[in-house]
C-alpha cells in the first residue's frame, strides 16, 4: 500500500495531550499503579436530578429521537436566552442570536471555519484550551500564541500585539475565568479588549464555561455586559462544567445574528444538532441554573480549600483561585485540577 498523503492542516495540528491521558491511566492501572486522577476539567459529581428526570421523560417521546437539525429544541433556545437575560441582563433573540451546540468545543472549533481564510491570524492564549489553536489550524488560519504570565495577571493584553499581527488578526480567544490559570478578568480589562477589537475589526470568541464556578464574593461577567461587545463578540456557554454534564454534550453560542448565522452555516454541513432529549434536559436545568450551580460550587470550594494547604505545606505557592475548578501552581508551571 502506498503512503497516505495527509493534508498539510493535519500535519500542522499539535498533539492533543488530554486525548492521550485516559490510555496512559488505563495502562498504569493495569500495571497495578495506584493512580490519583486529579481530573481533566471533568468533575466526578452526579449531574442534577432535574436533568436526569427530564432526559428520562424526553427519551420516551419518539419525536425526541429524530434529527434535531440546527433549530434544535425551541425550549432549550428559550431557556438559554432567558438565562442570559436573568444572569447578565443581556437580551438575545433565541432564534437568530443564540445557537445550540454539541458542547462548546465544536462551536469554538467551527467558529474559526466561518471566519478565517488562509493567512488570517487568530490570537491564541498559551497556556489555553487546545481547541483555540487546533480550530484555527483546521480552518487554515495561522495561530499567534500570546504567552499568559503573572506579569499581566494572565490577561491577554491586546495592546502588546505587534502591528503586523493586529492587522492580520481576525479572531481572538479570551477565556475568563481561565483554564488553566484560574485568572479572572476585570470590567476594565474587558472594556479595553472590546475597544481594541472594535478598532481593529477582530472577533472575540469569549469562552465562558466557568462563569458559574466562582467562589466567595466573586461573580463572573459576560462579555455582553460591556457596551459595544455585540459588535465584535461571540460568547460560548456550556452545561458541562457548571452542572457536571460533560458527557451530555450541550452548550450554546450567543452573538449578533450575522456571526451566529455564519457558525450555523458551517454546522449545517458537519452535524445535525445535539440529541433533542438532551436539549430537553438542558431546558429543565437552565431555569434553575444559579441555584444548581451554587450547590456544586460549595463542593468545589471544599476541594479547593482541602487542596491549597496541602500544596502549601509541600512548598508550593498557589494563588487562591476565585473561580474555576483549577489551581495554578506556578513552580510546577502547570495546572492541577481540583476535582
Ligand atoms: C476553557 C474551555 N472551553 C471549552 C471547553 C469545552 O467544554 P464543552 O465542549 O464540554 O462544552 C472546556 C473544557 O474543558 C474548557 O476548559
Amino acid at each position: 500500500m502506498g503512503v497516505t498523503q495527509f493534508s498539510r492542516r493535519l500535519a500542522a495540528l499539535p498533539s492533543y495531550p488530554m486525548a492521550e491521558i485516559p490510555a496512559i491511566k488505563r495502562r498504569l492501572v493495569q500495571q497495578g499503579v495506584d493512580v490519583i486522577d486529579v481530573g481533566a476539567g471533568d468533575a466526578d459529581f452526579a449531574p442534577p436530578e432535574v436533568a436526569v428526570d427530564a432526559l428520562n421523560r424526553a427519551i420516551r417521546d419518539p419525536a425526541m429521537s429524530r434529527y434535531a437539525f440546527q433549530l434544535g429544541l425551541p425550549a432549550f433556545r428559550e431557556a438559554a436566552a432567558a438565562y442570559m437575560k436573568r444572569r447578565f441582563d443581556a437580551r438575545f433573540d433565541p432564534f437568530t442570536e443564540l445557537h445550540p451546540l454539541i458542547g462548546s468545543k465544536e462551536g469554538i472549533a467551527h467558529l474559526a471555519l466561518s471566519l478565517l481564510d488562509p493567512g488570517d491570524v487568530a490570537i491564541v492564549p498559551e497556556p489555553g484550551y487546545a481547541v483555540y489553536e487546533g480550530g484555527t489550524v483546521l480552518a487554515g488560519g495561522e495561530p499567534y500564541r500570546y504567552a499568559l504570565t503573572p506579569r499581566t495577571g494572565f490577561l491577554l493584553e491586546l495592546d502588546e500585539l505587534p502591528t503586523d499581527i493586529a492587522r492580520r488578526a481576525k479572531l481572538v480567544y479570551l477565556n475568563y475565568p481561565n483554564n488553566p490559570t484560574a485568572a479572572t478578568a476585570s470590567r476594565d480589562y474587558l472594556e479595553r479588549a472590546v475597544a481594541y477589537c472594535r478598532k481593529h475589526g477582530i472577533v472575540i470568541a469569549y469562552d465562558n464555561p466557568y462563569c458559574e464556578i466562582t467562589f466567595d464574593a466573586y461573580v463572573a461577567p459576560s462579555i455582553f455586559e460591556i457596551p459595544g461587545a455585540r459588535e465584535v463578540a461571540v460568547e460560548f456557554h456550556s452545561l458541562s462544567k457548571s452542572f457536571c454534564m460533560t458527557g451530555w454534550r450541550l452548550a450554546w453560542a450567543v452573538g449578533r445574528p450575522e456571526l451566529i448565522a455564519g457558525l450555523a452555516r458551517v454546522k449545517n454541513y458537519v452535524d445535525t444538532g445535539a440529541f433533542l432529549a438532551v436539549q430537553a434536559a438542558g431546558a429543565a436545568v437552565l431555569p434553575l441554573a444559579e441555584e444548581l450551580a451554587r450547590g456544586y460550587v460549595e463542593r468545589f470550594k471544599e476541594r479547593r480549600d482541602g487542596m491549597l494547604p496541602v500544596l502549601r505545606s509541600q512548598g508550593f505557592e498557589p494563588e487562591t483561585p476565585a473561580a474555576t475548578m483549577y489551581v495554578w501552581v506556578e513552580r510546577l508551571g502547570k495546572v492541577l485540577t481540583a476535582v
